[in-house]
């Protein structure tokens, strides 16, 4: 009766499985100052902007006139506009309006993309990255089995990406259908290069993949080499969707927004994915709140981006003060550059999940386990600069007393 790939997926998800054990922690040591830097949710309060056009929608929906009940599917004209002319014609892209999906959040479209593809497709995925790539595919057989001692799917293709190779993924031999590539890398924090990044399109395209490409870090690059859009390489059209999300880039983890790019050239076997995936959402969602849509809208006036961008600054000074602290602790350290996330290479005995209740144990410090990213981020830990400057500062202190 029960679906059996789901008795397959680990027991719990990664972030679910550090916060029952911070929560244990804490309830036995209630006195504890816990610094939190394991999942990377952000701390700052909304925008002004942002909070403004909230208040508006708020009103207007409590108007007769102005009210609003559901949402166009692929979302408002307004927000598809101001993302189409803001994020892309302005970086010299064109992806028109009727090309982007608003979504509520990156990580649903991320986990559901999938589902358009064949039982059969073959997925490739950056080692380490974000969890929920391998377990949307556990969850639809697409992944066999779930090895668990060795933290490995036996039918996903790893691309590892580790000190070895710069932590940047490497055409694999055999070829997968559908590629999740994330760049800034979640949980690494580096990023592709441009060059790098038009290897993969030219593979997809030869080989009649796809690429899902995640830009949920896109706002922390500041290496000129390091596209933004994916749709920055020859090509990308009709072989790469791009995923975004207003999370990391304003603030909007509690509130839900994203967006999805499938221009309309993609095609596979004669058909329009655009298409697929808008009868898809017809079918199974109801759109995303005006009051969301128009607090996504406000990012993009004058005030709106200059007090979004304050933010990321906040939390990048945040990981570059962590990622120097290890620095000179000797430490190896990815990230913490083009993204608010640091990779901590431990020494090479330690187990991440050990050396997690560790520094929980002995610094207060809330990290997450490298392994939970896959088997290729075992003997890593990644820290997050999403907290306050202060705990930034007093975790540096620590740092240096474990
Ligand atoms: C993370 O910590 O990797 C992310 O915040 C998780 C997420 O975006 O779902």
């Amino acid at each position: 009766m029960i679906n059996q790939n789901y008795l397959h997926i680990p027991g719990n998800y990664l972030f679910s499985e550090v916060a029952g054990r911070v929560a244990a922690y804490q309830e036995a040591h209630p006195h504890a100052r816990l610094i939190h830097m394991g999942i990377g949710d952000v701390t700052r309060p909304l925008a002004p902007a942002v909070l403004q056009a909230l208040h508006r929608a708020v009103d207007e929906m409590g108007r007769e006139d102005t009210f609003h009940g559901y949402a166009p599917e692929q979302g408002y004209d307004f927000l598809c506009q101001a993302i189409s002319e803001q994020e892309y014609a302005a970086n010299g892209i064109s992806i028109a309006p009727e090309e982007i999906f608003i979504s509520d959040g990156a990580k649903e479209d991320c986990s559901d993309l999938q589902e358009l593809f064949d039982q059969n497709c073959r997925v490739a995925l950056c080692d380490p990255v974000y969890p929920v790539y391998a377990e949307c595919n556990g969850m639809t057989g697409r992944a066999g089995q779930y090895d668990e001692s060795a933290g490995r799917w036996r039918d996903i293709i790893y691309l590892p990406c580790i000190q070895e190779n710069d932590y940047m993924p490497e055409i694999p031999r055999e070829i997968p259908k559908l590629i999740y590539l994330c760049s800034p890398n979640n949980p690494t924090g580096v990023a592709m290069e441009k060059d790098r990044l038009q290897e993969w399109v030219d593979f997809a395209n030869r080989t009649g993949g796809i690429i899902f490409f995640d830009g949920a870090y896109e706002r922390y690059i500041q290496n000129q080499n390091v596209p933004h859009s994916i749709y920055s390489c020859s090509g990308a059209k009709t072989c790469a969707i791009e995923i975004r999300s207003f999370s990391k880039t304003a603030g909007f983890t509690g509130l839900r927004l994203g967006y999805t790019v499938i221009p309309k050239e993609l095609k596979r076997d004669g058909r329009s994915i655009h298409r697929l995936w808008k009868r898809r959402l017809g079918a199974r969602r109801n759109g995303v709140s005006y009051l969301t849509q128009r607090a996504g809208e406000a990012i993009y006036t004058p005030e709106g981006k200059k007090q979004v961008q304050s933010q990321i600054e906040y939390y990048k000074r945040n990981a570059s003060l962590l990622r120097q602290t290890l620095l000179d602790q000797g430490y190896t350290v990815a990230g913490g550059v083009d993204s608010p996330y640091i990779w901590w290479k431990l020494d090479s005995e330690t187990d991440s999940w050990s050396f997690f209740d560790r520094l929980l144990k002995q610094a207060h410090i809330i990290g997450t386990p490298g392994a939970g990213f896959g088997p290729g981020g075992e003997g890593y830990l990644r820290l997050t600069g999403f907290g306050s400057y202060e705990a930034a500062q007093v975790a540096a202190c620590r740092l240096w007393e474990l």
